[in-house]
């Protein structure tokens, strides 16, 4: 491998910046030349290509969204776009592929691999922590801690109010920011689609005595089709508890921006040095990710498999700290 591509892919995530500058200079410090490939795998298919020098990664370790730009890419989803994409990268003279992005777009880089015989490294890139064989993934802790600032501002309104709030917080279908955001918040519940089957989240939480030594209430809602959402959430007291006064608050796309924190930054500053060590060893067709402090390589169909699981412990920790 002489030339390896960069791109990041689907939602953008605090800290794919630092990941971009690590992938290059990590690159660059080993002899690689480096191309940057804007707005995803569209970039490609487009030939929207440049060539990354050290100098043009340069002050962006602390920015959020991403330099790249990025993009969902329906060309891409056909052979006739892969083919065009693969066309462009070999023009380019890239022969290596370095993709910062969620679950969709390492399932791009699984199948485009598959096809042609290009090495693909992954980086996890997304707030919603959802991939398999990393602790964490890039912006997650810090779409985290703009819960925590947001459900800070929202408690002492709240609290004024003597209201109970539903805060939607993302994930798509992972509730590790709904889950993790109301133990770091204080919140007093979560509901989260990885529990909607088993319990009524709602009944349950009502039936603990939640207003027991408080009179407001923060209960944090992953949004997806499996919970419905804060105001689904908010309809059903409004009905079944109208002795409750309710509002509800959709967090919404702020939690995708913002500077980095610190362990976003050490976090994708590991793995994008990482990405460069895996392809100098020949690997290929892994996501790199982090377990118990070790980076690993996990092969992108482990990474996928969406069955990324949430410790029943934390949901205990909530549920005896909430009284
Ligand atoms: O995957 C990241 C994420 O922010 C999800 O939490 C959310 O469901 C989705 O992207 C929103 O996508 P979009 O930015 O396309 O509206």
């Amino acid at each position: 491998v002489k030339c390896i591509g960069i791109l990041t892919s689907g939602g953008d995530a605090p800290g794919m910046n630092a990941a971009i500058r690590a992938v290059t200079r990590a690159a660059i410090y080993n002899g690689l030349q480096v191309k940057g490939i804007y707005r995803g795998y569209k970039g490609l298919v487009t030939g929207e290509i440049k060539e990354f020098k050290s100098q043009n990664v340069s002050n962006i370790i602390q920015l959020g969204g991403t330099i790249l730009k990025t993009a969902r890419c329906k060309e891409f989803t056909t052979p006739e776009g892969r083919q065009q994409a693969y066309d462009n990268m070999k023009k380019e003279g890239i022969d290596a592929l370095v993709v910062i992005g969620g679950d969709g777009s390492l399932t791009g880089a699984r199948i485009f691999a598959q096809e042609f015989d290009v090495p693909c490294i992954g980086l996890p890139g997304t707030i919603d922590n959802d991939l398999y064989g990393t602790d964490t993934t890039i912006g997650y802790d810090t779409a985290l801690n703009t819960i925590l600032d947001a459900v800070d501002k929202i408690r002492d309104t709240a609290t004024s109010h003597e209201r109970l709030f539903f805060v939607e917080v993302m994930g798509r279908d992972a509730g590790f920011l709904a889950l993790n955001g109301a133990i770091a918040s204080g919140a007093e519940a979560a509901i989260i689609p990885e529990f909607s089957t088993e319990v009524d989240q709602l009944e349950e939480f009502i039936k603990n005595g939640f207003r027991k030594s408080k009179n407001s209430s923060i209960v944090l809602v992953a949004e997806s089709e499996l919970t419905g959402g804060a105001m689904h959430y908010a309809e059903r007291v409004k009905n079944e508890y109208p002795q409750y006064d309710v509002r509800v608050t959709i967090l919404g796309h702020l939690q995708r921006g913002g500077s980095p924190t610190a362990h976003d930054r050490i976090l994708a500053s590991r793995l994008g040095a990482a990405a460069i060590d895996a392809i100098m060893e020949g690997q290929r067709n892994v996501m790199i990710g982090i377990e118990h402090d070790e980076v690993v390589y996990v092969p992108f169909t482990k990474a996928i498999k969406n069955d990324k699981p949430i410790k029943k412990e934390l949901v205990n920790v909530l549920r005896a700290l909430s009284i």
